[in-house]
């Protein structure tokens, strides 16, 4: 079928195009018979233009119309004019136009489809997935891929404006645990080895750190085979960063300047010169995450010093056993009634809290089942250290300390949502997040895990510790947060043979198996390895949080369900018996 290119998008006309002869090209949005005169909307990429077809106009394209349904597709030339009066739509971006057509193609019917191109419809996420060429119409959703688009440019034109190269990683690589499980591939010419999918490029960067190129980025897919939630995919994408000759305020400079530019150019938001920061410890002891939201206040704080000597059994086990009594104040709650404080013991019983100690203040003391149990003095106290007032709630746990502080961090998240601290609260707030544990205990393989990688270098200071108390070592690891969000996590590698075999050797890694699973790092590192860190952003979650969108499958274009399935390419799906021979496999 010939037809002419668009002089137009069907986002693009206005007053000033009145009397213009044109050519759009797109898909029927939605179509009014009104017996004698028939409108279209017709759709593209850009925008929505109304299309009017009229016996007395021209007939033949009246007759031809009539067979117009939803998400065909045509081609029509046709007369820009003004609306008639009282007809106008300011909502949309060409509503004082429409255009009279003279000519009209068809160059595709579809079938029906089976939700309404348009935002704000419900439809079910499954239905959506398995549709989602039809889903990607809807402009909401091409919105959200143009926001990544545009995210991605920002981030290409920063780092090459900064001397940062590019380099693509492998994506067959070698099986190297570093956290998550891995996805495996099959060699057929090498009988019963795997490839895996790289769960980050961080080797290869840090090579690439050896071979000289000072500077990395890279736009990059990773793979990881973990259980997914709305803020993570099995694939999702980084952008992975990494410096040479740099210590960590080299970096966040680095990263705090590429901050600072995509939030200008994508939402127009000045971020402050430099970030906040907490370290970890801080971190846990006053929002109880290593992920803190602080668009809104609500601070724990930590009661040990009020009832270092209680007799209150809760307080003092906790006490004794190098636990935690953190508390919070919820201002204005003291109201609360036994069944709303029942539900929010049920919320922190779910986490694996014991209980939920609550203690309502009033006019003329403390109003409390537990109340009984307190000193005077100590009532006092934890009056004055929380500064608290006729009306407010005391929220107290008690037990071992990160458990501990992690439940009441989920308290507070719960506690600003009862309250809409955070939508009353800051747009944004971003910070850094440092000095986290380098190694995190296991109790059932009774042995330290690392907990960003074991290439990452512990604090200088804290070395001799790792030989006698390698639970208190700090790392220099930092995760970058927004609202509550992890959207990075990098540290200053470890980049000295000598102490990354005594990070090995703390881990429980045996020389033998070091060399085995990074043999190939370690001997690079053996030619002149320079001083180097980096950090790497989850680009999905970026683009969600911009986007304020509550899911990254939004921001992505054919993401997986939360049971790790592709709806519309059904994957993962069989193979032929003849695929998996060919790949030495057997399926039982
Ligand atoms: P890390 O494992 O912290 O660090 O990952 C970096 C960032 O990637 C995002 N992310 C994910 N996003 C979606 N789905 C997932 N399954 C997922 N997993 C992680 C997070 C996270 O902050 N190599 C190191 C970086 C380094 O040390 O330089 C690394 O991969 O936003």
């Amino acid at each position: 079928m010939k037809f002419n290119p668009r002089t137009h998008t069907c986002g693009e006309l206005r007053e000033k195009h009145i009397g213009e002869n044109i050519v759009l090209n797109g898909w029927v949005d939605t179509r009014r018979d009104l017996g004698g005169v028939i409108f279209i909307e017709m759709r593209d990429r850009y925008g929505i233009t109304q299309i009017v077809f009229e016996p007395g106009y021209n007939q033949d394209t009246h007759h031809l119309a009539k067979d117009l349904r939803s998400e065909f597709v045509i081609s029509i030339e046709g007369k820009v004019r003004k609306r008639p009066e009282g007809t106008e739509n300011p909502q949309m971006a060409t509503g004082m136009v429409d255009v009279m057509v003279d000519k009209l193609i068809v160059l595709n019917t579809a079938k029906t489809p089976p939700f309404q191109i348009k935002d704000d419809v419900e439809i079910s996420e499954d239905v959506r997935l398995k549709y989602r060429y039809l889903d990607l119409r809807r402009p909401k959703v091409q919105k959200n891929l143009l926001l990544r688009h545009k995210l991605n440019q920002v981030v290409r034109k920063y780092f090459d404006e900064n001397s940062f190269v590019e380099v693509e990683t492998p994506v067959l690589m070698k099986s190297t645990p570093e956290g998550a499980r891995d996805f495996l591939v099959p060699s057929r010419l090498h009988k019963g080895k795997f490839y895996a999918l790289p769960q980050s490029p961080q080797q290869y960067k840090q090579i690439l750190m050896v071979a000289g190129l000072d500077r990395y980025f890279q736009i990059v897919k990773c793979f990881r085979d973990e259980d997914l939630r709305a803020d993570r995919q099995p694939e999702f994408t980084q952008i992975d960063v990494e410096m040479s000759f740099v210590d960590k305020e080299d970096i966040f400079k680095i990263v705090e300047g590429l901050m600072q530019k995509l939030f200008k150019e994508m939402l127009d938001y000045n971020l402050p010169e430099s970030l906040p920061r907490l370290t970890f410890d801080e971190a846990m002891e006053k929002y109880g995450s290593d992920k803190p939201d602080l668009r809104f206040e609500l601070e724990m704080i930590n009661l040990n010093d009020v009832f270092a000597d209680s007799d209150f059994r809760v307080y003092k086990e906790a006490i004794n056993k190098g636990g935690v009594v953190t508390g919070l104040v919820a201002r204005g709650c003291g109201e609360y009634t036994r069944n709303q404080l029942d539900v929010l013991t049920d919320y922190v019983k779910k986490l694996g809290a014991s209980g939920l100690i609550w203690i309502r203040v009033k006019e003329d003391g403390l109003d409390s089942p537990t109340v009984k149990f307190l000193s005077e003095p100590e009532q006092k106290n934890l009056i004055a250290k929380l500064n608290t007032k006729a009306g407010d709630l005391i929220l107290i746990l008690a037990g071992a300390r990160l458990k501990t502080l992690s439940i009441m961090g989920s308290l507070r998240l719960e506690m600003a949502r009862r309250l809409d601290l955070i939508k009353n609260g800051r747009k944004i707030a971003m910070l850094w997040v440092t000095d986290f544990p380098l190694l995190e205990w296991d109790e059932e393989t009774k042995r330290y895990y690392a907990m960003h990688h074991p290439f990452t270098s512990p604090r200088i200071e804290d070395v001799e510790l790792m030989k006698t108390d390698p639970g208190k070592v700090k790392a220099r690891a930092y995760d970058l947060v927004l609202n509550g969000n992890e959207i990075a996590g990098g540290s200053i590698r470890i980049h000295n043979a000598e102490l990354q075999s005594l990070m090995f050797k703390t881990l429980g890694i045996s020389e033998e198996e070091a060399e085995v699973k990074f043999g190939f790092l370690m001997n690079a590192f053996k030619y002149g390895a320079p001083p180097h860190g980096g950090i790497a952003f989850g680009v999905d979650r970026l683009a969600m949080l911009i986007a304020g969108e509550n899911s990254i499958r939004e921001v992505i274009a054919f993401p997986k369900t939360a049971a790790a399935v592709s709806l519309m390419d059904d994957s993962p799906s069989n193979v032929s018996e003849e695929q998996l021979k060919e790949l030495h496999i057997k399926v039982r």
